[in-house]
């Protein structure tokens, strides 16, 4: 299973559940759609709405983060993994590096994962160096704190999935070369083998890919999919996306 997941950061209003009825009514008809899902991780403002409009069909709502407390407290500001599954999201992304880059620390993504997975949240882990980390031949290191710090033993992986973002990736138009991502995807998937020991979570890659730089990451079957951000706010080219990775 493949996983197209759009984040669509600070973006949207009610009227832009016009985009999601394009796109779901592409993926009503296309004959891949048993391959992958489609997730999308609105702004807080808009997951009540688009979950009901989309419960019984298979596009998916997820959150794009939650709080490190459960259910309620008194935290101004701030929404729990168990008021975002009330209103009908299934998924929640933790530690975006947008998250990391406000104060997020290995302590608050823990406990955002421990309180999304008890309320039956399915959480899609970001992680990815910086362009410094990258040319200080850091990746390796930063990447396995970021997993090991954060990802218990006792989590369910079955409700995990990573993403792999580099932070220099995001938003530049700059991707990865072949050997690169094979060998980071390799050694993520080594870091999880040691945390859970068997079936190992999903992972993902994000950044920069859109209509035309997913020809790129077609034939690299050690991604399991991929988190878009730009490129989901257009039904075209999210739509074109699956087309050209399927095509
Ligand atoms: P872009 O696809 O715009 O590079 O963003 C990636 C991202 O941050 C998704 O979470």
């Amino acid at each position: 299973m493949k996983y197209f997941i759009g984040n669509w950061k600070m973006f949207g209003v009610p009227k832009s559940i016009n985009i999601l009825n394009k796109i779901n009514l592409f993926y009503s008809k296309d004959a891949n759609r048993n391959k992958y899902k489609i997730i999308i991780t609105p702004p807080y403002t808009l997951i009540e709405t688009f979950s009901k409009h989309f419960k019984n069909k298979k596009i998916l709502i997820g959150s794009q983060n939650c709080y490190q407390k459960d259910k309620f407290s008194s935290n101004t500001g701030a929404v729990s993994s168990h008021m975002i599954r009330s209103v009908g999201a299934k998924y929640t992304l933790v530690g975006h590096s947008d998250n990391r880059a406000e104060g997020d620390t290995d302590l608050m993504l823990k406990n955002k994962i421990k309180f999304a997975l008890k309320n039956n949240l399915k959480v899609v882990f970001c992680i990815g160096e910086n362009k410094n980390d990258k040319k200080n031949k850091r990746t390796f290191s930063i990447i396995r704190k970021q997993l090991t710090k954060v990802l218990e033993k006792k989590f369910n992986q079955k409700n995990i999935i990573i993403a792999y973002e580099p932070i220099w990736s995001i938003g530049t138009g700059k991707l990865p070369t072949r050997a690169e991502l094979d060998s980071t995807t390799t050694y993520i998937k080594s870091i999880l083998k040691k945390i859970f020991r068997k079936n190992i979570p999903p992972v993902l890659y994000g950044g920069s890919v859109d209509d035309i730089s997913i020809n790129f990451f077609k034939d690299i079957r050690l991604i399991n999919g991929f988190l878009i951000g730009g490129a989901s706010k257009s039904s075209k080219k999210f739509i074109d996306i699956i087309k050209n990775y399927y095509r």
